[in-house]
């Protein structure tokens, strides 16, 4: 595969506390790739990492390649355009992202001026249209009012048509539906599909919701306590979910058919940076946990192709294929 981002060992500790624990992830162009898991297991921080946007206590090691440039460590000037440009993030708390007192139109005409150079009468002209291409009704109309006129989901319009501004190679949608009630949810996770297949840009979709990122995606990845500990194209990793973790998030998603029931929420919660178990991080809340589970962390295990699961039954199953494949 010829990423667009790759991702290697990217590892951050804040306060010599281990936040993300070494992440390897490959974005291709135009691809749509998920990234679920529940709070605190690091999926913001893999982005503001790679993007260079935590703060200066943040220790990141690794690196994080924009088509073969490293942005780990590079000069401001090239983050700056990197930034906004190349790849755009939609950050994860709209509300605080857009600037209250500046009216909508002026904002996504400053992105227009920063990434494109545009100015004047073209650049309201384009502000229009990307209005119009992410939804808002009556866009001329609208350029002029403040963020507080707007509701939620039009204000996630506006920050997807900022996002869209740089014309971006990669748009980075952190939770981008769940400050918004559910019509409006699946209007946005609908407009940013139409706006992937019009304009060609790779997703990469947070979500700690595995339905929202199952309909939207090609492939999914799982991370739990700053790792990727499953990785699978969406429909392998519904018919063949490995991890124990892939399997509680599974059994959290409401049916499809059937009778309504009582969702399984996984019982426990994700281990804070300073009481990281030495083996693997789940085995606490894992209900198939076996000694050897807390010896060391599970290296990831290819299992078919762009599906890997870092779990010790996937060691088990592998070698099982080896023994019989021989
Ligand atoms: N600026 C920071 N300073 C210290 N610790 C931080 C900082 N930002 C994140 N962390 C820690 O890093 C870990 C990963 O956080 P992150 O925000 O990436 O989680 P997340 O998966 O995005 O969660 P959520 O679903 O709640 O957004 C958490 O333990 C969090 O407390
Ligand atoms: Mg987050």
């Amino acid at each position: 595969m010829n990423a667009l981002v790759s991702l290697r060992n990217l590892r951050v500790s804040f306060d010599g506390q281990a936040a993300l624990r070494g992440i390897d992830l490959d974005v291709a162009p135009g691809e749509a790739v998920g990234l679920v898991g529940e709070s605190g297991c690091g999926k913001s921080v893999t982005w503001l990492a790679a993007l260079g946007l935590l703060p200066a206590k943040a220790r990141v090691t690794g690196s994080a390649t924009l088509q073969g440039q490293e942005l780990l460590g590079a000069a401001p000037a090239v983050l700056d355009r990197v930034r906004g440009g190349r790849i755009a993030m939609i950050f994860q708390d709209p509300a605080s992202s857009l600037n209250p007192v500046i009216r909508i139109g002026r904002q996504v005409e400053e992105a227009l001026r920063l990434h494109r150079g545009m100015q004047g009468a073209a650049a309201r002209a384009e502000a229009k249209r990307l209005f119009d291409q992410v939804g808002i009704p009556d866009a001329a109309r609208r350029l002029d009012a403040w963020p507080h006129e707007l509701s939620g989901g039009q204000n996630q319009r506006v920050m997807i048509a900022i996002a869209l501004a740089g014309r971006p190679e990669l748009l980075v949608a952190d939770e981008p539906t769940t400050a918004l009630d559910v019509t409006i949810q699946a209007q946005i996770l609908t407009l940013l599909q139409d706006l992937r297949r019009e304009t060609g840009m790779a997703l990469v979709l947070i979500s700690h919701d595995l339905g929202v990122v199952a309909d939207s995606c090609d492939r999914v990845c799982v991370m739990y306590a700053g790792r990727i500990v499953e990785q699978a194209p969406v429909a392998r990793l519904f018919e063949a979910p490995t991890h124990p973790y892939t399997n509680g998030l599974l059994g959290a998603l409401p049916p499809l058919d059937g009778p309504r029931r009582r969702l399984a929420a996984i019982p426990g919660s994700v281990p804070e940076p300073w009481a990281m178990p030495k083996g693997c991080a789940f085995a606490p809340r894992c209900a198939e946990r076996s000694p050897a589970c807390d010896i060391a962390v599970p290296g990831a295990v290819p299992l078919a192709p762009g599906h890997q699961a870092a779990c010790i039954r996937a060691t088990a199953m592998g070698l099982l294929k080896e023994t019989v494949a021989a």
